[in-house]
């Protein structure tokens, strides 16, 4: 990276440009025009908007520029929100605030390398959405009337039809091309995304012709694929666009750009296209599906972002209950819960709707089966429980997976209901479940790092704590620096994005700013800008008076200024550094203990 620049994905852009674009855009303004805020203290509360809640618990500081959800962790600055928010990279966010505060980004700093490959995702988007549009206008027309008929034959409205942007592609395999070309289309460019095909026998032809199209959106409603079904039973029945620059199959998800403003509070996962379209027909507008390929983890941490309750939609056949389980376990890893619909006796949402209709669907999403529940169920469809032997393989395989279980009420909250379903003695249960998570404990002894909804708090955690409390309060009070200074550096933060944030805010404030909300844009990774925000946005103790508040500040830097003296005492051995470290500390600490702060 070249000094004083920044490398956002391809374009680099000064520092002071991007400065510029960030604090002429009020953070409060900004987010309060796609979130409801309300002014309270110091800051703005309201219900946040990357994940699913009922009481507000995301923060907006107009005096610090930043914000932070006290529930699921986000955070960040003007930028990161916009980021987020509309699922914008890092120079579409700044494009955008630029364009909004009347600011001209320098095109000039553009290389031409890079310039070119701006171009051509906007040409491939470009291109998609001049496609759309086509088989869209054919779909209407004459020779579309075949496309269009299957597809009221299915059921879809004229209003869900133009809802979803389908369309129809012709008989024959040429006229696509010939329009694109016509609007001066390379045919490199249709090559490259997914439209057309080039080969021996064809020679350069459309890549679909004589299926009905669905477009693929992302979460901005711009065309990135398209997926072309088949009118009767030839086959593939499905063909799909390829991967291109803007088209990630495994980070876009069918109807999300729908889906994201539904105040349903879950997500319903289909398989398909269809399953999704019947879904919003009927009303259920959160309906998502993946694109032609298996579930992935990817999807699952996009999904994140707006709910953490996921209602599975799949098929009621094997390969549909094989899907479930896959998807349950992928869900189970991003922190979300599963849940899974019964179709039964229908194949698919799609069906199970048209026949039954939206109430009775309803009803199935209320009685969706937990997730660890479905798969025992299944895992028990493996064994003849009426053959002892296997019976007891079942029942060792159940224990297992209860064992696996961390929370503890949780798992014990398993056990009952599995034992009462399954007809084992509890007893015994927990007893196999105690012997199997002791030996599983000795196996792997290294307990895994707790997440912020982890419930248990190590002293790492508390002593983390402690040290965001400090940053907090001095971005709250930047005057209490010029008091802490010689008690406290940089090094001080035991953790190393927090030394490093420490830093930069020591560097400001030695020259007089205090900007938290630039420090953010010094970071590139999204996770590391979370944290960030966190470190600026942690609870402070409640303060009545100033003898209160001499006491709280007090114990918290004599506490960080302890916590730095036992780490780098711990280190003396192995770390040179560690032992002017160690005599530094000890000396403050003492003058410290018997020191007035404020
Ligand atoms: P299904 O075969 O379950 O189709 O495939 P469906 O959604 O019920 O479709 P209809 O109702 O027969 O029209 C589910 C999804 O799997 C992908 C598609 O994304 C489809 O929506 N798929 C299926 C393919 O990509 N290619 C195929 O040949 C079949
Ligand atoms: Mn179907």
């Amino acid at each position: 990276m070249q000094a004083g620049t920044e490398k956002r994905g391809n374009v680099y852009y000064s520092d002071e440009i991007i400065e510029e674009v960030r604090t002429r855009n009020d953070i409060v303004d900004v987010i309060g025009a796609s979130v409801k805020l309300k002014k309270s203290g110091s800051s703005y509360v309201g219900l946040c908007p990357f994940h699913n809640e009922k009481s507000p618990s995301f923060s907006v500081s107009g005096q610090k520029q930043m914000y932070h959800c006290f529930g699921c962790g986000a955070g960040g600055n003007v930028i990161t929100f916009v980021m987020n928010y509309e699922n914008y990279t890092f120079q579409e966010a700044l494009k955008f605030l630029a364009d909004r505060a009347g600011i001209s980004l320098p095109e000039e700093e553009d290389s031409q390398q890079n310039r070119e490959r701006r171009n051509k995702r906007d040409l491939l988007l470009q291109v998609n959405k001049d496609a759309a549009n086509y088989f869209y206008v054919q779909l209407r027309s004459e020779r579309g009337r075949q496309g269009y008929e299957y597809l009221s034959g299915r059921a879809l409205t004229d209003e869900t039809i133009r809802h979803f942007g389908l369309g129809y592609s012709n008989k024959t395999a040429a006229d696509l091309a010939a329009y694109l070309r016509q609007k001066g289309y390379s045919d490199e460019l249709l090559v490259e995304a997914g439209l057309c095909t080039h080969d021996e026998r064809f020679g350069f032809h459309d890549k679909f012709w004589n299926r009905v199209m669905f477009p693929i959106q992302d979460v901005n409603h711009r065309v990135i694929g398209f997926g072309g079904r088949v009118m009767g039973d030839g086959k593939p029945k499905y063909l799909n666009s390829p991967e291109t620059p803007v088209f990630d199959k495994s980070r876009n998800l069918y109807g999300l750009n729908f889906a994201r403003t539904s105040r349903a509070g879950n997500f319903i996962l289909c398989e398909g296209y269809m399953d999704v379209i019947a879904m919003h027909q009927a009303g259920f507008t959160q309906a998502v599906a993946s694109l032609g390929t298996a579930f992935t983890s990817g999807q699952a941490s996009l999904i994140r972002r707006y709910v953490d309750e996921v209602l599975l939609a799949y098929d009621s056949d094997g390969a549909g209950v094989n899907a479930a389980l896959r998807a349950i376990g992928i869900l189970k890893e991003a922190g979300l819960s599963g849940r899974v619909i019964n179709m039964e006796p229908h194949k698919d949402p799609d069906e199970f709707i048209k026949a039954e209709g939206r109430d009775a669907f309803a009803e199935r999403i209320k009685k969706a089966e937990d997730g660890f529940l479905f798969e025992i169920r299944i895992l028990r469809r493996g064994f003849d429980v009426e053959d002892p032997a296997q019976k007891t393989k079942f029942e060792m395989e159940l224990a297992r997976r209860l064992s696996q279980i961390e929370n503890e009420i949780e798992r014990e909250n398993y056990l009952t209901v599995t034992a009462r379903e399954y007809y084992i003695d509890p007893e015994i249960l927990r007893r196999m479940v105690k012997s199997l998570a002791a030996a599983g404990a000795q196996v792997k002894p290294v307990e895994r790092p707790k997440t912020a909804s982890g419930k248990k708090q190590t002293a790492e955690d508390n002593r983390k704590k402690t040290q965001r409390m400090l940053l907090t309060w001095i971005t709250d009070e930047p005057e209490i620096y010029d008091k802490i200074k010689k008690y406290i550096q940089a090094a001080d933060f035991t953790d190393e994005l927090y030394s490093r944030v420490a830093g930069l805010l020591f560097d400001e404030l030695e020259a007089g700013r205090c900007d938290p909300a630039g420090i953010i844009s010094k970071f590139e990774d999204e996770e590391e800008q979370r944290r960030v925000a966190a470190l600026f946005h942690t609870r402070l103790p409640g303060i009545d008076n100033e003898a209160q508040k001499e006491k709280a500040l007090h114990d918290i830097v004599c506490a960080v200024k302890q916590y730095s003296y036992e780490y780098y005492a711990q280190r003396q051995g192995t770390d040179l550094n560690a032992l002017q470290q160690v005599i530094a500390s000890k000396q403050a600490l003492e003058e410290l203990l018997r020191a007035h702060i404020l």
